[in-house]
C-alpha cells in the first residue's frame, strides 16, 4: 500500500501513538480510545472525519443492513467509550464487548504486548468490563438504540460470562447480559471463543453450546417476536473441521444468524523468529499477521458448509487480506491487530476494492 494516509499513519501517528502512556500498550490504548471519544463527540469532527474516509457499498447479512463490508472487531473499544468515532472512521459496524454481566476487573496488567516485527498482538485481557448495565446506560444516554443507525455505524455488542461465575451457570451470565443490552445491539454476538476466561471455550462443545444458544435466540425471540435481534457466535480459529461442523449444526439448529470466525489463537507458529520464545513464554490469544492464513481456512471451511452468513477475522493486516476473506466466503470482515498497525488507510482501501475481488497470487 502506498497509499498516503497509510504512511503519514506509519511514520507519523502511530510511532506517537505507541509513545503514549509510555510504550505499555494498554495505557496507550486507553488514551488513544479517550482522545477518540472526546473528538467524536463533536459534531463537526464527526463529519470531517467522514468526509475522510470512503463509505463504501451497503450490504445486507443476516437481515441487518451494513453501510459496508468492514468492521471494527470485539475488544478495542469493549465499553462503547468512542462509539460515536467508528462509522466517520469508514466502519460499517463495530462490536463493542465483550461485556459481562457484572463489572470485574479483569487479570492483571500488563495483559496487551505488540510484536511489530511480526505484525502481532499478544492479549491476556480476560474481559476486563464495567458491566453490561453500564454500557446499557451509556449507549441510552447517547440515543443508541437498535435499527436507529444513530451510532453512525451499526452496532453489534459481544457478551460473555463473568470469571466467577461456574461454567455450569453460564447461560445466566449470557442471558443477564442480553437482557440489558438487545435493545441497543443490531446483532448480539456470543463470545465462547476467549482463549483468557478459564474454560470458556468448551462452551463451544455441541450439548452445552446447544443450550445457550437455544436459550439466548429463545430470548431474542419472546423480547421482539416481530424481529428477533440476530445472535451471531464467535469461533476460535483453533478448532479442527470435524468440530466446526459440529458446531455449525448446533448454531444453525439454535437458530443463530451467522458466525464471526474467529477469535485469538492458542498456536504461536507464524511469528518472526525473534519473537517466537517472548510471545510462547507468554499467556493469551495471538492476533494479527500469524493468525492470517489460520482464520481463512476457518472461514472457508465455514462458508463452503453454508448455510449461515460468516464474518471474517483474524489477520486481516492488508486489502489483499481482506480480498482473500471474501473471496473465501466472508460477507463481512473484521478488523483489530490490522487497525493498530495500519490505522484507517486499511479500512479505506478495504472499502475501496472492487466485488468480487480476486487476492494477488
Ligand atoms: C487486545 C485484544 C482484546 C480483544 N478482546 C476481545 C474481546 O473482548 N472479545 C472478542 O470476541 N474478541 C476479542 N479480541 C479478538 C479480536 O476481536 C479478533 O477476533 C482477533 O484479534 C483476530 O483479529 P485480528 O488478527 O485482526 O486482531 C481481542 C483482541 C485483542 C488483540
Amino acid at each position: 500500500m502506498t497509499d498516503p494516509l497509510l504512511i503519514g499513519y506509519r511514520r507519523l501517528l502511530r510511532p506517537a501513538l505507541f509513545r503514549l502512556g509510555r510504550g505499555d500498550p494498554e495505557s496507550a490504548h486507553e488514551r488513544a480510545l479517550g482522545l477518540l471519544a472526546r473528538v467524536s463527540a463533536i459534531p463537526a469532527a464527526r463529519a470531517g472525519l467522514s468526509a475522510l474516509h470512503a463509505p463504501g457499498e451497503p450490504i445486507e447479512v443476516a437481515g441487518i443492513a451494513f453501510g459496508n463490508r468492514v468492521g471494527l472487531a470485539a475488544g478495542l473499544d469493549k465499553q462503547g467509550a468512542a462509539v460515536r468515532a467508528w462509522g466517520p472512521l469508514g466502519f460499517g459496524h463495530v462490536e463493542l464487548g465483550t461485556v459481562t454481566p457484572r463489572p470485574q476487573p479483569g487479570n492483571p496488567r500488563p495483559r496487551i504486548h505488540r510484536f511489530p516485527r511480526s505484525g502481532a498482538i499478544v492479549n491476556a485481557m480476560g474481559f476486563p468490563s464495567e458491566g453490561a448495565t453500564a454500557l446499557a446506560a451509556r449507549l441510552a444516554r447517547l440515543g443508541i438504540r437498535r435499527g436507529d443507525g444513530a451510532a453512525g455505524a451499526r452496532i453489534g455488542i459481544s457478551i460473555g460470562k463473568n470469571k466467577d461465575t461456574p461454567l455450569a451457570d453460564a447461560p445466566g451470565d449470557y442471558l443477564a447480559a442480553f437482557a440489558a443490552l438487545h435493545a441497543h445491539a443490531d446483532y448480539i454476538a456470543v463470545n465462547v471463543s476467549s482463549p483468557n476466561t478459564p474454560g470458556l471455550r468448551t462452551l463451544q462443545d455441541a450439548g452445552t453450546l446447544g443450550e445457550l444458544l437455544r436459550a439466548l435466540t429463545a430470548a431474542a425471540r419472546s423480547a421482539d417476536p416481530a424481529r428477533p435481534v440476530p445472535i451471531m457466535v464467535k469461533v476460535a480459529p483453533d478448532l479442527g473441521p470435524d468440530a466446526l461442523d459440529e458446531l455449525l449444526s448446533v448454531c444453525v439448529g439454535a437458530g443463530v444468524a451467522g458466525l464471526i470466525a474467529g477469535n485469538t489463537t492458542l498456536d504461536r507458529t507464524g511469528l518472526a523468529p525473534a519473537d517466537r520464545r517472548p510471545a510462547t513464554d507468554l499467556a493469551g490469544g495471538l492476533s494479527g499477521r500469524p493468525l492470517t492464513r489460520r482464520a481463512l481456512g476457518v472461514v472457508r471451511h465455514l462458508a463452503r458448509r453454508g448455510p449461515l452468513p460468516v464474518i471474517g477475522a483474524g489477520g486481516i493486516m492488508t486489502p489483499d487480506d481482506a480480498c482473500a476473506m471474501f473471496d473465501a466466503g466472508a460477507r463481512l470482515v473484521q478488523l483489530y491487530t490490522g487497525w493498530i498497525y495500519s490505522g484507517p488507510a486499511l479500512v479505506n482501501a478495504i472499502n475501496r476494492l472492487p466485488y468480487p475481488c480476486r487476492p494477488e497470487e
